[in-house]
């Protein structure tokens, strides 16, 4: 069955005729109608929703700047000063000083992207020899740094974590650094598990072998800072330590902004210098660009500006303790369950758990028949199976309810029979080629075009399959899925 749109249905959305702004309104809300429900306030990912009175001034902003575009800032005057005024803010809230330097992104991975971007330049001008540039960091790094390798023909050289802290080891970070190496990474913390790296000593190592030394803060930057003041025992992770030459932090999560809002920050301004493109060779205009998007809207930046001037320090501070209260409860829950088994040890809101007596996918399901969206993460190497849970401002308030049906679902579980058994065996998951899993999606009603609507089974089968077979369903499955 193939569903992806045909030409005729094409025809139906961008017709001859001009529609009503009623009537497109209406066809935008049906459509809206099947996502994700976020402002249930029972979704712990993707979502990061900002209490009611600061959703509306962030819309307000966000429209205000809509049309205006970042691509210059000599003519939009108003987005450079908002830019300063937000880079500033980051700098200050992650003890940078007047030689700090940093520029506003769309998101974590154009961040990382620069990050990685401006450690190769750097090297390309100062240390030519490094012909086969590589970075060092560790398998619980964002994808985001493997995608921006890839992009930037810089290798990704990873070393594994402890199976119990899920950190790092400095001796496996010293085995790693050879004489092409770049940059060492730590996260602070790491999406999966909400574990901090020690970066105080990847710092110390990248310093003492003249390396740069890059914090993934995305998660952490607009959090951390607020945990430290409220008297939670927070190891220092940002510029404060010596060593650390640059921090990706978003404002599209914990800054409870409009997405399209992270920012790179450089420890000093010298080293920015490699993070900017120009180009004077083509017959149009000058361009120079310090981020990766060239046209772009202001209004994620307008939206970050007025929500950061809205809730200042204060307000974070009352966010993340609220936050870090909920974690608590729910980390507490985790652990007195015989069942459960939290990864790590999850310094903020953002933790996982795994299980090894209930089936994690048959909990996700059951779950979301409740209404609860969970996020299941697949094993890989020493990371068993689990649920992610990034929990923000909007659960608070269901916290209880959420941890009684969780407790409620896992003893049902664990007292019925699941079937966690794949519908074929695991050799022929080893075994499969493109072509045949397309002849799989068909035999399991996925149809092209179409999100499907259950995933447990196939995310069943993306869970038992090995890292390369898993990406290679994912590219099928992908590219079928987008017309
Ligand atoms: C720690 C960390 N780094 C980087 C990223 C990538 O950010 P984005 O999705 O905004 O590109 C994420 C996203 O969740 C993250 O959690």
């Amino acid at each position: 069955m193939f569903r992806n749109l045909v030409m005729s249905d094409i025809l139906s959305f961008f017709s001859d005729q001009k529609k009503s702004s009623a009537d497109i309104e209406a066809a935008l809300l049906d459509m809206k109608s099947n996502d994700l429900p976020w402002a249930t306030g029972k979704v712990f990912a993707y979502v990061y929703e900002p209490a009611p009175d600061a959703y509306a001034l962030i819309k307000k902003a966000y429209m205000l700047f809509l049309t205006e575009n970042g691509l210059d800032p000599t003519a939009f005057s108003s987005l450079l000063k908002m830019e300063q005024e937000v880079i500033g803010t980051a700098i200050q809230l992650l003890n940078g000083d007047d030689k700090s330097a940093g520029n506003f992104t769309f998101g974590g991975t154009e961040s990382i992207i620069l990050a990685i971007k401006t450690a190769r330049d750097f090297a390309r001008d100062k240390y030519p020899e490094k012909t086969k540039p590589n970075i060092v960091l560790p398998v619980t790094a964002h994808a985001a740094f493997f995608k921006a390798c890839h992009y930037l023909c810089v290798e990704a050289k990873i070393i594994p974590v402890n199976e119990e802290t899920f950190t790092p080891s400095m001796t496996d970070y010293e085995n790693a650094i050879d004489e092409n190496t770049l940059m060492l990474v730590g996260s602070s913390p790491s999406y999966a598990h909400g574990v901090i790296d020690p970066i105080e000593e990847i710092a110390a190592l990248a310093k003492s072998k003249n390396l740069l030394c890059h914090v993934d803060a995305c998660v952490g930057g607009m959090y951390l800072p607020f945990a430290k003041a409220l008297g939670y025992d927070i190891p220092n992770f940002d510029f404060s330590v010596e060593g650390v030459t640059s921090i990706s932090m978003d404002f599209h999560k914990y800054g409870y902004t409009a997405k399209g809002a992270s920012c790179i920050l450089h420890k000093d301004r010298a080293l920015r210098k490699y993070q900017i493109y120009t180009c004077s060779e083509w017959s149009g205009y000058s361009l120079v660009n310090p981020t990766v998007m060239s046209s772009k809207t202001g209004g994620s930046l307008a939206a970050c500006w007025a929500n950061l001037s809205f809730l200042g320090f204060d307000g974070f501070r009352t966010i993340v303790e609220e936050t870090q209260g909920a974690k608590t409860k729910v980390a507490d829950a985790i652990q007195k369950n015989k069942h459960l088994k939290l990864l790590g040890n999850p310094v903020m809101n953002m933790i996982a758990f795994g299980s090894n007596s209930i089936d994690l996918f048959a909990l996700a399901a059951k779950m979301k028949e409740k209404g609860w969206y969970i996020q299941l993460q697949f094993k890989h190497g020493i990371s068993p199976t689990n649920i992610h849970l990034s929990i923000n401002q909007a659960n608070v308030p269901h916290i209880d309810a959420f941890i009684s049906d969780l407790t409620e679902i896992v003893e049902d579980l664990a007292n019925s029979e699941t079937h966690t058994a794949l519908p074929f065996p695991q050799e022929f998951l080893d075994s499969l080629t493109p072509e045949m899993v397309n002849q799989l999606k068909e035999s399991l009603g996925v149809a092209d075009g179409e999100a499907p609507v259950d995933l447990t089974l196939i995310n069943r089968i993306l869970d038992a399959a090995s890292p390369a077979t898993r990406d290679m369903i994912l590219k099928e499955f992908v590219n079928g899925l987008f017309r």
